[in-house]
């Protein structure tokens, strides 16, 4: 299967290395047309990929295109492939760029097989999270290597109907930076108590990592998790007050919902 993608940037680079690295691609199935020299200079050293700068160029004989480009130059890179008119209509369209719509998509393109897909940021280590949904054009065939394309980047899961693209972007797209400000956050809390930040660091990692492994593991609801660490009149339960005092749970569903407003809005 021929894969060409249309930006090789950061997350162009992570699904190169993940096919790669998980044997879904060979480094002879994949184009790569971007702008910048570096970037093409940087993709074909490291993963022996072919690299253009000619988008039109670079869709002939697809049988995959991946749009990893910029929302602001989205626009830019489709017209270029839609004046080559040389997007094979067997082929199947990919995007990744956030607060594109299938519709737009699929007009802009002027290509009916188009997937909408929303990855993660841990995609660059093979932990993603990625959500994503497609037009009725997509066969079962192309949606079984939708899925394993996209099971590569860590785990998928598709949904039917595309309003939950916008919400998947609000929650898993951002959250690796919720998760990213917590961690800081806890770490610094250690370093301020006293405790050495090597030492904090690694406190903090391993309990994020473990308390996420109960909750999937155990099959519990977080709050019984939480109740069984909670002794009565316990440090547990003063540190608890505070951050129910401080708004924390608040805080956390105002943040997703102005991620959710901004991403239905790009
Ligand atoms: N990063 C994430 O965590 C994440 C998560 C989910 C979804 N996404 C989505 O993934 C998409 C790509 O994000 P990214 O972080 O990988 O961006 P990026 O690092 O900026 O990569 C985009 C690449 O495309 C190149 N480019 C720009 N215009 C082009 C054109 N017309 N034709 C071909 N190449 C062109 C850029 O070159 P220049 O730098 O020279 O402009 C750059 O090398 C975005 O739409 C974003 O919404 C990102």
């Amino acid at each position: 299967m021929r894969i060409t993608f249309i930006g090789g940037g950061t997350m162009g680079e992570a699904m190169i290395k993940c096919l790669l690295t998980q044997g879904v691609a060979a480094p002879q199935d994949i184009v790569v047309s971007d702008i910048s020299p570096l970037r093409r200079e940087l993709l074909s050293k490291e993963y022996g990929v072919s690299t253009l700068t000619d988008n039109g160029k670079a869709t002939e004989a697809a049988d995959l295109v991946i749009l990893a480009v910029k929302p602001q130059n989205l626009s830019q890179a489709t017209e270029e492939m839609l004046k080559a008119d040389s997007l094979p209509p067997v082929a199947m369209v990919l995007s990744i760029v956030a607060g594109a719509n299938l519709d737009s998509l699929c007009r802009g393109l002027k290509h009916p097989s188009v997937v909408r897909a929303m990855p993660n940021m841990p995609a660059q280590i093979g932990q993603g999270m990625t959500v994503w949904t497609a037009t009725a054009e997509v066969s079962q065939k192309q949606r079984e290597r939708v899925q394993t394309i996209l099971g590569a980047l860590g785990e998928e899961i598709y949904v039917e109907n595309e309003k939950y693209l916008d919400m998947a972007t609000a929650l898993s797209g951002s959250g690796p930076a919720y998760v990213f400000l917590f961690i800081e956050a806890f770490i610094d809390a250690g370093v301020h108590i006293g405790l050495p930040r090597d030492i904090a660091q690694k406190l903090v990692l391993q309990t994020v990592l473990g308390s996420t492994h109960a909750v999937q593991e155990t099959g519990k609801h977080p709050a019984e998790l939480r109740n069984m660490v909670t002794s009565p009149g316990g440090t547990t339960a003063e540190a608890l007050l505070r951050l129910e005092r401080g708004g924390l749970r608040s805080l956390l569903l105002e943040a997703v919902t102005a991620a959710h407003d901004k991403a239905k809005h790009l």
